[in-house]
């Protein structure tokens, strides 16, 4: 049995989908189901026995104890947070309460539970973060790697900054056997269309405009979703306690390039209907405050000592997703328009 949170996001159900295709072990699944948590995303397994919901916060320690208790996890994945720098930049708060203060709370209740069990050097709390906490890159910057220090500079990548500082408290203080993964961008099935990829195809077709911040020039380093429910697998079954891992796929492209890209997989898959070209669409707006310009991850250690490779390139895992977007209309409008929810609710009840 693992504990998987936020299992209900984007990355968490890609995960919980992926673990559940590969294995037997069962996974207990608990997520807020805030409003970037779908339960509509685990439809495919909502008849599957191996997998338990349980709609809760990683911050009810009285929950958290209990479910621990019950069902006796090997591990932990935390894929729990607030996670769009956007919303960090409106209004920081959510941030603090669940990376900060959730994570904090989350791991008192692990480490409770973890000192009582028989072989303590056989659990793992793996806990999911971002690139991000290592700040920004100019032009000719060497990539992140796993030395970096931290600066982070939106309140999303502070909070997570902190977060992974306790992580690593938590092993050097007390010893429980922890494993941190910092990863790039994402983009894939399921992802929630306020981040970049998602809401460009969403907004191309519905004939709506692209908005480009600033110039457009910044640089993100993408990997496909399901490479970083891979990475995540290998380093839960290898990874060495105390460590941490960059992850990504050495695919790093300017946000113009990458919208560009999208607009042309659509005029061949879906083109206009008055003939013209999506690209037509993009609009540049004004710049995120405290934008960062580039982030790059240098991946050597993890393929090195893990022996991990993402199986996408970007070519292939943007014509999957814009494929993904294409055959799941009814998706993206239940998620989008917030209805879904009473319904999927009703599901579980
Ligand atoms: P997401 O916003 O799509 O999903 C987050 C999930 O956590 C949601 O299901 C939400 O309901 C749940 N959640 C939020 N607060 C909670 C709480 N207090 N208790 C329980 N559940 C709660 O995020 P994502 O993109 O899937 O990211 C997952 C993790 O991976 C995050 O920790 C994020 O920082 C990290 N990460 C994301 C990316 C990326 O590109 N998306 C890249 C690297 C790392
Ligand atoms: P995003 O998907 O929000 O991820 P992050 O900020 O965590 O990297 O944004 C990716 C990049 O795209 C980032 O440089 C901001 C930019 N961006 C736009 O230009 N327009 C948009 O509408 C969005 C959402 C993002």
């Amino acid at each position: 049995m693992i504990l998987v949170t936020g299992g209900a996001g984007f990355i968490g159900s890609n995960f919980v989908l992926e673990w559940l295709a590969q294995s037997d072990e069962p996974v207990v699944n608990l997520d807020a189901l805030t409003y970037a948590g779908n339960l509509d995303n685990l439809r495919s397994i909502a008849d599957d026995r191996r997998h338990i919901f349980v709609h809760g916060n990683i911050g009810d320690a009285t929950l958290v104890a209990d479910l621990l208790s019950r069902h006796k996890p090997r591990a932990i994945i935390n894929l729990a947070a607030e996670s769009h720098v956007d919303r960090s930049i409106h209004g920081p708060e959510d941030f603090i309460q669940t990376n900060i203060l959730g994570s904090f709370r989350l791991l008192e209740a692990v480490r409770a539970y973890w000192s009582g069990l028989p072989d303590k050097s056989d659990f793992r709390f793996l806990h999911v973060s971002t690139d991000e906490v290592f700040g920004t890159l100019g032009p000719d910057d060497p990539a992140f790697s796993e030395d970096t220090s931290y600066q982070p500079n939106s309140p999303y990548s502070a909070s997570k900054a902190a977060s992974d500082h306790l992580v690593r408290a938590y092993f050097h203080t007390y010893g429980l056997p922890v494993l941190t993964t910092n990863c790039s961008n994402n983009y894939g099935p399921l992802h929630f269309p306020e981040k970049l990829i998602p809401l460009v195809i969403h907004n191309a077709l519905n004939g709506r405009p692209l908005p480009i911040y600033g110039d457009g020039q910044q640089i993100r380093d993408w990997l496909y979703v399901k490479d970083h429910c891979s990475a995540i697998r290998r380093v839960l079954q290898a990874g060495k306690p105390g460590e941490t891992y960059n992850i990504g796929g050495w695919n790093e492209r300017a946000n113009l390039d990458v919208v560009n890209m999208l607009c042309s997989v659509l005029d061949e898959l879906q083109p206009r209907v008055d003939g013209k070209r999506y690209s037509d669409q993009i609009a540049f707006v004004t710049d995120r405050p405290g934008h960062d310009r580039r982030y790059a991850i240098d991946a050597r250690k993890i393929e090195a000592e893990l022996g991990w490779r993402p199986a996408e390139t970007f070519e292939s895992g943007i014509r999957k997703t814009v494929r993904w977007y294409l055959d799941n209309a009814d998706w993206v409008e239940n998620v989008a328009s917030g209805s879904y929810r009473d319904w999927i609710e009703k599901q579980y009840a």
